[in-house]
């Protein structure tokens, strides 16, 4: 399978509609992170690099994941070319996993009392909170990367159909617990509207919401079969 016009396979993952993908997905996650932090908060520049760039990559990996599990469902963009949307689909879920790694490479950088005091305590240990949150986000992490690897060209026949197709289920355990990581992580937060840079909700709080999406529709497709079922 290869463009009309060049000799560059059809199907490969980086192309313009994906490209495209990326740059509205990251780029609207990058411009919420810098006018939240940078321009209605009192976040410095020089944390940009990596505090900032955190939390932009960390909301659009759940954005990408939450697509890569929408299309076909409620994102109908790509119905007219099967194919395509294969191609857009696997990019979502590849793109959400790789920036998932990051964001925990970044955040891990970053962990320490002065940028999150209120996941420590007196004794610079973290408290439950910290804990509880980190522990959650590493196993989701790990649950993203099955879905990862099975999309490998040869793993849908070495695992054969329904193997597969419940690897690639996982992500929606991944998705559980990053719903988990972001409500230990930002519950009290989400709760003092008052203290919101410009009134803008924070990521956390963006992010779950996006989460869920995916979550509740497949709950709803899984009820609708199920009844179906029992109708018969
Ligand atoms: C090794 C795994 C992980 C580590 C170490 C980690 C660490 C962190 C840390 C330290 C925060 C900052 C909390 C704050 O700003 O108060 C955070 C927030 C967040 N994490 Fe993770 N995380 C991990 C996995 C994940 C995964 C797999 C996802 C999603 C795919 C994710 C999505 C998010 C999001 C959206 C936020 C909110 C960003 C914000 O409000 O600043 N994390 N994580």
């Amino acid at each position: 399978m290869t463009d009309e016009h060049s000799k560059l396979p059809a199907n490969r993952l980086w192309q313009p509609t994906t490209a495209k993908w990326f740059a509205v997905v990251f780029g609207a996650s990058l411009a919420y992170a810098i006018v939240r932090y940078h321009f209605a908060g009192n976040v410095f520049w020089r944390h940009f690099p990596l505090f900032i760039l955190n939390k932009a990559t960390s909301l659009a990996a759940v954005i990408f994941v939450a697509c890569s599990y929408l299309i076909g469902k409620i994102i109908h963009w790509h119905d007219d070319d099967r194919a395509l949307r294969l191609v857009v689909i696997k990019f979502c879920g590849l793109m959400g996993f790789f920036l998932a790694a990051v964001h925990a490479f970044f955040s891990l950088a970053l962990l320490s009392p002065a940028y999150y005091a209120k996941y420590f305590d007196d004794g610079g240990r973290f408290n439950l909170q910290g804990e509880l949150a980190l522990a959650v986000g590493v196993i989701a992490l790990f649950f993203l990367l099955s879905p990862a690897v099975t999309t490998l060209p040869m793993m849908p026949k070495a695992l054969g159909g329904w193997r597969w197709k419940r690897s690639q289920r996982t992500g929606y355990v991944a998705l559980v617990l990053v719903v988990v990581h972001l409500v230990v992580f930002g519950w009290k937060g989400w709760l003092a509207p008052q203290g919101w840079h410009g009134g803008l909700p924070p990521i956390s709080l963006v992010a779950v919401l996006v989460a869920l999406v995916p979550l509740l529709i497949k709950r709803k497709l899984v009820r609708d079969k199920e009844k179906a079922r029992s109708s018969q």
